[in-house]
């Protein structure tokens, strides 16, 4: 049966990742930058009169976000892609990066942590780029504490006109990209809908011409993340 193109396995991704990794920060920095800027300043804000936090980054791919975290934040980093890692180890050893706890190989939608292990996570990127957006918001919201924040960013897609036309043509090629350009808010409104634990704390477009949006979810204190 042939294949829907505009679906994306973990196949896929890795060798997506494995041949944007060596061009990755020539293209994606600079456009890229103020969704990373906008999401860690929100990370940096949770560090209540500096006190030191745990924080899981979800597909940290080559680090770019990893020096804009103030040094109380205690940062581990996972994401399929080893060749993304490599670079985002060499950037840590460049930067001299002591936040940074760990770099590990991991599947966002299997994370090997037990559940509220981490005060926040933070996904710059990601959530359009996984096989399973839900099953990834599943398991983020299993690892944060309870009063702990998800932070993300994504491009959400246009509901119509010329841009909704060329994202639904762009998704075609979706498993060669590495990643859905066409990506519904509803993906995360349903999965809100579902989980009354978690609160959307803000929804805020981004530069460069509000191309990305910037979501802040909280999970609450006594919530269940299931
Ligand atoms: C567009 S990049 C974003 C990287 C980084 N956060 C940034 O801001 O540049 C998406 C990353 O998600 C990773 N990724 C995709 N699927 C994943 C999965 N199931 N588990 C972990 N990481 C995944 C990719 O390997 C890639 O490094």
């Amino acid at each position: 049966m042939a294949r829907d193109s505009s679906t994306i396995s973990q196949a896929d991704l890795a060798s997506a990742y494995a041949r944007w990794a060596p061009v990755y920060d020539l293209f994606f920095t600079a456009t890229m930058r103020p969704g990373r800027k906008a999401a860690a300043a929100a990370i940096n804000a949770l560090a209540n009169g500096g006190q030191p936090i745990q924080v899981l980054d979800v597909g940290v791919g080559t680090g770019l976000e990893l020096p804009m975290f103030e040094p109380h934040v205690q940062i581990t980093g996972i994401d399929l892609s080893e060749p993304m890692l490599d670079l985002a180890r060499k950037r840590v050893a460049r930067a001299g990066l002591a936040n940074v706890k760990a770099l590990r190989a991991m599947d966002a939608m299997a994370l090997d942590f037990q559940d509220a292990h981490f005060d926040a996570v933070i996904a710059p990127f990601v959530l359009t780029v996984v096989p399973d957006a839900h099953r990834t918001l599943d398991e983020m919201a299993r690892v944060v504490k309870p009063g702990g924040e998800i932070v993300l960013v994504n491009h959400i897609g246009a509901e119509s006109g010329a841009m909704a036309t060329l994202e639904r043509w762009l998704s075609h090629r979706a498993a060669a990209l590495g990643w859905r350009p066409e990506f519904s808010w509803s993906i995360v409104a349903d999965w809100l809908a579902r989980h009354p634990g978690i609160t959307l704390v803000e929804r805020r477009k981004l530069p460069p011409l509000d191309l990305f949006t910037l979501i802040r979810l909280r999970r609450e204190n006594g919530a269940t993340s299931a």
